[in-house]
């Protein structure tokens, strides 16, 4: 008999992009939805095409180039939605249409300003419009843990034989508890008469920090499609932690009795690509993917890992892909060894991609004894941002001099879009601000520093500081990240990720250049 599968459904595009300070790139998207065909997800929720000619691009081109999973967009009940949706995603090998309508009284009378009887005929009316273009249709009644449950057995049964094929509770507001929404489920199961016709799906949101075990509880009793973010990404406290959700199921089979697609050993390689791209950091105790995971302080633990792995350890860091710290490179490395570290790594790079990578890789063997895999993983992460972002300016040469009785002061050259080099110098209350005054002089785009953080890749002394920034400029948000052994070369990278990424959203420059603090 085939086994029972959950089918994984991730909305990092779309629910974890809608995270408040995340704006993605059409190129970082695609970035992340091929790793995301990598690690083995059943659907890619690439975009809502409607909402505007970003998202519409993105999804367009990411159901081009992604070609295994299901490509999903969403959209409202509403006749131009469904259609841009469809047009977003006409070509994709495995297209989706996900609409979705509020539900919930408070939702329908205060939102909507509409009745339920209207909302059960625009959900019937869409879901039919989707169906006449995609056989593939995915309807959600949005805030379903707070609608009355006979309505929802109606509403669902009606969008069923509309020619819904996959039913997706959410958790909108994340209001459900794990045994409530296990019941909501299984009433749905009993009380939905033609609910063996779509699949069952569930998508929980964590403002009482049970999305993941709401989820789990649905896959309980029968929900086979769950819908998260990876590392948890989305609306205010985010949607459930997809690599949780996987994990969990893989390592109680005993319990749950069903498997996934997942290619388990791609998870940590995707939790940091999606940080590293949308600059949310993984706190270091996180489930599964912080920093802290797999590590052991307690002696008596340690004692017992030592004798018996199993004493201490559920799960094998390997199985999840952790990068090990058994392997290191060092300066009299040659390009085999380089290549086959990061073929372990999971990156396969054509000649010139890893020609490179290796001269990133002997600079930093230069300046850094033991080269570790998590070196690798930052250095590949400065390799692929300087191929995401289009360079306006790129950063040559940056100085900086300052000390408890001295006037912090920088000197930076960058080389503007015309090839020339500029050479500016300014004074700061700090070194950073004084890298970054200088930098203004010469790219003068005006904009507000919001964030600024440092981290050590790995321990030491030596350890690659990993710089991420946020600047704002008329409420939008960019994200910036620099790594080097050198923290103000890897701020000074940062601002320049940041202002690059700015202006190649097409946003203007200003003479008038206030300061970045
Ligand atoms: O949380 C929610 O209800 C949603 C729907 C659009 C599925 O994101
Ligand atoms: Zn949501």
């Amino acid at each position: 008999m085939a086994e029972d599968k959950v089918l994984i459904f991730d909305t990092t595009l779309r629910d974890g992009e809608q995270s408040a300070g995340i704006g993605l790139t059409t190129q970082e998207k695609l970035e992340i939805a091929r790793q995301l065909e990598r690690l083995g997800v059943d659907i890619i929720e690439a975009g809502f095409a409607a909402s505007s000619p970003g998202d519409f691009e993105a999804v367009q081109s990411i159901m081009r180039e992604v070609r295994g999973p299901v490509i999903a967009s969403l959209a409202r009940c509403v006749a131009n939605d469904i259609d841009r949706a469809w047009e977003a995603i006409k070509d994709a090998e495995h297209p989706r249409i996900h609409v979705f309508i509020s539900s919930s009284d408070v939702q329908i009378l205060h939102q909507l300003r509409s009745n339920p009887e209207e909302v059960l005929d625009t959900a019937v009316a869409s879901v039919e419009r989707a169906k006449s273009y995609c056989h593939d249709v995915e309807f959600s009644p949005m805030d379903a843990s707070r609608t009355d449950m006979d309505y929802l057995y109606q509403l669902v049964e009606a969008v069923i034989n509309a020619g819904a094929t996959t039913i997706n509770i959410p958790d909108t507001v994340g209001y459900a508890m794990p045994w409530e929404f296990r019941e909501r489920i299984e009433n749905i199961k009993r009380n939905v008469p033609n609910i063996d016709r779509a699949v069952l799906s569930v998508h929980c949101h964590n403002d009482l920090g049970q999305a993941v075990g709401n989820s789990l509880a649905a896959v309980s009793t029968g929900a086979r499609q769950v819908e998260g973010c990876i590392n948890g990404l989305g609306e205010r406290a985010g949607n459930a932690a997809l690599e949780e959700v996987i994990r969990a199921i893989e390592t109680r089979k005993d319990l749950y009795g069903v498997s996934t697609n997942i290619n388990t050993r791609q998870i940590y390689r995707t939790s940091r690509l999606v940080s590293d791209i949308t600059g949310f950091p993984v706190q270091p105790n996180k489930a599964v993917v912080g920093a802290n995971a797999f590590r052991h302080a307690s002696g008596i633990h340690q004692d017992g890992l030592l004798k018996e792995r199993n004493t201490f350890e559920i799960m094998d860091p390997q199985s999840i892909g952790w990068p090990s710290s058994t392997f290191v490179l060092g300066k009299l490395s040659g390009r085999a060894g380089l290549r086959s570290r990061l073929e372990d790594l999971g990156y396969k790079l054509a000649q010139e991609e890893l020609n490179q990578a290796f001269e990133a890789f002997k600079d930093l063997a230069d300046r850094k004894r033991e080269v570790t895999d998590a070196d690798l993983l930052a250095l590949m992460s400065s390799q692929r941002r300087t191929l995401d972002i289009p360079a306006t300016y790129t950063l040559e040469h940056v100085q900086v001099s300052s000390g408890n009785h001295e006037i912090p002061t920088a000197t930076v050259t960058l080389t503007d879009p015309d090839g020339q080099s500029i050479t500016e110098a300014a004074t700061g209350t700090g070194p950073v601000d004084a890298v970054y005054k200088a930098i203004n002089r010469i790219v003068q785009v005006p904009n507000k520093l919001t964030e600024f953080r440092v981290d050590a890749v790995t321990e030491g002394i030596d350890a690659i500081g990993d710089v991420t920034i946020r600047i704002e400029q008329d409420g939008q948000t960019f994200v910036g990240r620099g790594a080097n052994t050198d923290i103000m070369v890897a701020s000074a990278e940062a601002y320049m990720n940041a202002l690059n990424r700015l202006l190649a959203m097409g946003v203007s420059k200003g003479a008038d250049v206030p300061t970045t603090h």
